[in-house]
């Protein structure tokens, strides 16, 4: 499928059928995050792939936004290896894990597999229920799965700002 209409049909999916995303294809999917670019190419990001009932659980303890996923990815950083950009304000932590997580998402819509990014979650209460390293900081979860039959965009979908009043040309 041409690029823009995979972006353009890509949705967030908020309800999901009990049919396990196949090892082949998960594994595909997370071969576009490991190849994402990271700032100095520190590669500081790292994927859970929660799938277990039992860590599902937790996860649904603490996030009221799995949809019946069967799968749950979990994007962290390591805070101690994240490049410190000049004037020390700001690192590239959240934005590498933010691209690797945009791969995955698109690469999961390329292969018919259906997402939704999850940050209604505290990160820190989420990272200690899972027992992730101290050095992690979770960036965000992403459902993955097969949409129910009934499953469909929210109105909010279409609706984007007109390209003139996100670009201006200088
Ligand atoms: C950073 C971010 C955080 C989000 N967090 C949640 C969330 O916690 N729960 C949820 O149901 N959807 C979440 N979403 C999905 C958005 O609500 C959705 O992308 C947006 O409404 C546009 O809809 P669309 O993706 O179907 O085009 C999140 C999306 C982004 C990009």
């Amino acid at each position: 499928m041409d690029f823009l209409n995979l972006v353009r049909d890509r949705y967030s999916c908020k309800k999901y059928s009990d049919k396990q995303v196949p090892q082949d294809i998960l594994e595909e999917i997370l071969e576009a995050g490991r190849l994402a670019p990271t700032a100095k190419n520190l590669q500081e990001h790292k994927v859970y792939v929660l799938r277990s009932q039992e860590v599902l659980e937790k996860f649904d303890s603490l996030c009221p936004c799995r949809y019946g996923a069967s799968t749950v990815l979990i994007v962290t950083f390591d805070r101690n290896s994240v490049y410190v950009y000049p004037g020390e304000k700001r690192n590239s932590g959240a934005e590498d894990a933010a691209i690797a997580a945009t791969h995955i998402m698109l690469a999961a819509a390329s292969k018919g597999v259906d997402s939704c990014w999850i940050n209604r979650l505290d990160p820190e209460k989420m990272a200690q229920t899972l027992g992730l390293p101290d050095n992690e900081e979770i960036l965000m979860a992403m459902d993955i799965g097969y949409a129910a039959d009934d499953a469909s965009p929210l109105p909010n979908h279409s609706k984007r700002r007109p390209l003139e009043e996100m670009v201006v040309y200088m």
